[in-house]
């Protein structure tokens, strides 16, 4: 069930008021701001956040199983977030290993996803999703790397933002307890009628160096399995970048 949920004018990061009130804050609560002055993506990178457009969202679900249990979750949230948008009736989103909702090769939208407290024991997830419903030319190019939104997936006019938020904010709360309840093992079947990396040439880059292979899908953990020359590699570090060649 839905904890708190508070809608913000401006915050800098709707991840950071989550944080910054994590103790005191009720299991599965959220909070959108309309913009966000210091909006994190993953590695450090901002996330451009302007008022009007786009949605910005943030979830706090406590786990009492520990964070070691939880190595599928933002994959699970791609997943989720998809469901959302098949709701809204919005087709042709797909994912890219490990948190990236993808549409025509740009991205549609973030996650990132920030775990605190115990390896086997009481912990919680923040859990971001930064959605781009309409981009502005100049967002496009601001945003260093290709990005699309759910306007041009829809032939120009994208869904009512508040039925999006309400629909992602639905798709959170059954998640999430799917979640709770079954790992991300509930998730993988659909996961794989994502999965844009499937028998896709990738190239992996990481702290060990290059790896080059062939997308073989998931793993029940939300490893990604990579065909290699020598064999199939259980790929875990969500600090891989993956480019299709
Ligand atoms: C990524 O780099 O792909 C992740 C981007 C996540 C952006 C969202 S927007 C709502 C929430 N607040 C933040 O500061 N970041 C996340």
């Amino acid at each position: 069930r839905l904890g708190m949920l508070e809608l913000h004018w401006e915050l800098d990061s709707t991840s950071s008021e989550l944080q910054r009130r994590i103790v005191e804050i009720t299991d599965l609560s959220m909070v959108l701001a309309e913009t966000q002055s210091a909006g994190r993506g993953r590695r450090g990178r901002p996330w451009l956040s302007p008022p009007g457009l786009n949605l910005y969202l943030s979830c706090l679900k406590r786990f009492d199983s520990g964070f070691a249990s939880l190595s599928g979750l933002s994959l699970a949230i791609g997943v989720i977030v998809l469901r959302a948008l098949n709701t809204l009736g919005v087709a042709g989103a797909g994912l890219k290993w490990p948190n990236d909702v993808l549409a025509a090769d740009g991205k549609l939208g973030g996650i990132l996803v920030e775990l605190s407290g115990e390896y086997q024991g009481p912990c919680a997830a923040v859990i971001g999703i930064g959605l781009n419903l309409r981009l502005t030319a100049q967002l496009r190019e601001q945003a260093g790397q290709p990005s699309t939104d759910l306007a041009s997936l829809c032939g120009g006019t994208p869904p009512d933002r508040n039925r999006a938020a309400a629909a992602l904010i639905a798709a959170l709360v059954e998640g999430l307890s799917e979640f709770e309840h079954n790992g991300f093992e509930g998730f993988v079947e659909e996961y794989a009628q994502h999965d844009l990396l499937r028998g896709k040439s990738l190239r992996l880059h990481g702290a060990l160096g290059e790896l080059d292979g062939t997308g073989a899908g998931v793993d029940a953990r939300g490893a990604l399995l990579l065909q290699t020359e020598t064999g199939l590699r259980q790929i875990d570090s969500a600090d891989v970048t993956v480019r299709r060649v």
